[in-house]
């Protein structure tokens, strides 16, 4: 997902947007960019590949005192990664910034070439640029142009548009992200695509509505329906004062920091949730759970809650599969969708598909005022603070539980004391492996180098086995495929020999089962790193062991087993030397298909 900053209002427009734009790092990107009005009114473009640095480095000996900037970190999805298809794109005397996808960029680019526009990126993004100089050219004002440039386009997109003939900024978008905000004081305006670039520059926020423009201007915003009207179509909101900029303190990464918030971030939870605070919701007949990626996989934790505790049926689908199978939604069907950014252009739109259809949709979602927020009909927040580190962790240990609060709604319980404890075990639990990390450390430095790793485990930890492979693969980037213990016999077992290691996760449940899927495993000369219960029948199978203690969990035991998992991924790849909090091809939200 790319990043979006713009700033219009104090002289010192260019390092607040470059400061925005250093707070959205995180989501993973290929270049970056940024546009200035310069003191001579025109504007002043510079764009680079690679690292933010690099772009800053361009700046050192310019003037780039400025009231108006715009800026840009590209994560490529249309034309190579190269400095004339970074963002902003100028065009005479318009620049523009965009977030998203134009599936009609090449019949546009088209049309455009005919009429003699001169295209110098391979970007989809361009389009838009040509159709808004035409239309400038055609004598409407900057407003209507944008209007009627952006009504041409199909797909998810978000842009900022700066024109040295305006004395304000123009945002438009449909599908992706952008937040403004107002400093009234100050007499400044911004924007971006995450509400964690306004902070500390912005005391008001405002969540546009899509199809709706905003033109910001020194300390205010006005917000235009498509035909030139006055809207009302936006949330406005304070900026939270508590929401402070994380920082990674005394850890090496961003993904470490939050692997070790966990034990209080459950606390939180529990505190916010279990409080006595009246919880009901009307039981539905089935639930549909959708998400992509480690949302998905907390999903299916929490489906397993649901059917195990409440009988509930439930059904599991992936948010790219959901959106496209036509899926079966009866009268009493609720739809939960379980989103960190509340961003994720799949859940967004599987979302979207159930409201159309009628069905209620609830959100399990990180990000106050994001999309899917918006857009479900009521929204349960898993407390988790920024995520940072691309790999998500803490927020599917907040996930999980706050789909465990959720079964409580259903349930109509009103005494959380149990729950509570297992909450403020799971808590301490946690805390206790978080202070083995010599163990994870020192067990990393001995399997590292394999190529090929299972993580396998039954019932509730299947999903776990998912989620750890995938946690592994996204930041050490290696191959590993998270399967059922009972399945591995079924074909996988032949990819078993002394070069592969497999994570073999033993909880009580099936406690016997699953020993024996190890040994069929061992008598194939596999490496088996066992998670499980510290007795002999376990611990003497495996080359490696990580006893856990499960007494008192019960269904909370994934999210234990989960954490061992992370730390164990987490040590593997700085074994490796990847870039742990923003791996490679990955972004922190996938706003496009
Ligand atoms: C998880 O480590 C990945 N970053 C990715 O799978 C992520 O969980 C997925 O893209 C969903 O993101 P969301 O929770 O913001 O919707």
């Amino acid at each position: 997902m790319c990043g979006i900053v713009g700033h219009i209002g104090a002289g010192d427009s260019v390092d607040k947007v470059l400061e925005g734009l250093k707070r959205l790092e995180y989501r993973g990107y290929d270049s970056a960019g940024i546009c200035f009005k310069n003191s001579a009114g025109d504007l002043s473009l510079f764009k680079k590949t690679g690292k933010l640095a690099n772009l800053i480095n361009l700046l050192n000996n310019q003037d780039h005192h400025s009231s108006s900037s715009v800026g840009h970190t590209r994560w490529a999805t249309h034309g190579a990664v190269n400095d004339m298809n970074s963002h902003p794109h100028l065009y005479k005397n318009l620049a523009i910034v965009h977030n998203g996808i134009i599936e009609n960029a090449e019949e546009l680019r088209k049309g455009l070439t005919a009429r003699g526009f001169k295209f110098t990126s391979d970007t989809d993004s361009e389009v838009f640029l040509g159709l808004l100089s035409f239309e400038l050219e055609e004598g409407r004002d900057l407003l209507a142009a944008t209007s009627n440039a952006f009504k041409k386009l199909k797909g998810s997109s978000a842009f900022v548009i700066q024109s040295s003939d305006s004395d304000g900024i123009v945002t438009i978008k449909r599908g992706a992200p952008l937040v403004c905000g107002i400093n009234e004081n100050l007499g400044e305006a911004m924007v971006s695509s995450d509400p964690y670039a306004l902070i500390g520059f912005v005391e008001k926020i405002f969540f546009p509505d899509d199809d709706v423009m905003c033109f910001l201007s020194k300390g205010s915003i006005n917000f235009y329906d498509l035909d030139g009207s006055p809207s009302t179509r936006y949330l406005a909101k304070d900026l939270e004062t508590n929401f402070e900029i994380s920082t990674k303190g005394q850890f090496e990464h961003y993904m470490l920091k939050e692997i070790y918030e966990q034990p209080v971030l459950i606390r939180k939870l529990s505190d916010i949730y279990l409080e006595g605070i009246d919880l009901e919701l009307e039981r539905p007949k089935r639930v549909h759970l959708v998400g992509c990626g480690t949302a998905f996989y907390a999903g299916m934790v929490v489906g397993q809650m649901l059917e195990k505790l409440l009988k509930i049926p439930v059904s599991l689908e992936f948010a790219s599969e959901f959106r496209y199978k036509d899926p079966l939604l009866l009268p009493g069907d609720l739809a939960i969708f379980i989103s960190q950014s509340g961003e994720t252009a799949d859940t967004l739109a599987a979302q979207k598909l159930c409201k159309d259809k009628g069905i209620k949709t609830i959100s399990i979602v990180n990000v106050e005022g994001s999309t899917l927020f918006r857009e479900v009909d009521q929204n349960f927040l898993i407390h988790a603070g920024q995520e940072i580190g691309v790999a998500s962790t803490k927020a599917f240990t907040q996930q999980v539980l706050t789909g465990r609060i959720i079964c409580e709604a259903f349930a109509g319980t009103k005494d959380f004391k149990s729950l509570k404890q297992k909450f403020s075990l799971l808590s301490h639990r946690i805390e206790e492996l978080l202070n083995q990390a010599e163990l994870f450390k020192e067990m990393a430095q001995k399997i590292y180098n394999f190529q090929g790793f299972f993580f396998t485990g039954r019932g509730p930890y299947y999903p776990v086995a998912l989620e750890g492979a995938l946690k592994l693969k996204e930041i050490a980037y290696v191959h590993a495929e998270g399967y059922a213990a009972g399945e591995l016999k079924h074909g996988p077992i032949a990819l078993i020999d002394e070069k592969m290691v497999n994570i073999a996760i033993v909880g009580p449940e099936l406690f016997d089962k699953t020993v024996s899927n190890i040994q069929e495993i061992k008598a194939r000369k596999g490496i088996i790193i066992g998670i499980g219960p510290d007795v002999a029948d376990l611990r003497n199978i495996c080359d490696l062991f990580i006893p856990l203690t499960f007494e008192g969990l019960e269904e909370l035991s994934p999210l234990y087993v989960n954490v061992a998992n992370q730390l164990l991924s987490y040590h593997i790849a700085k074994q490796k030397g990847t870039d742990i909090d923003r791996p490679r091809n990955l972004a922190k939200s996938v706003t496009v298909e």
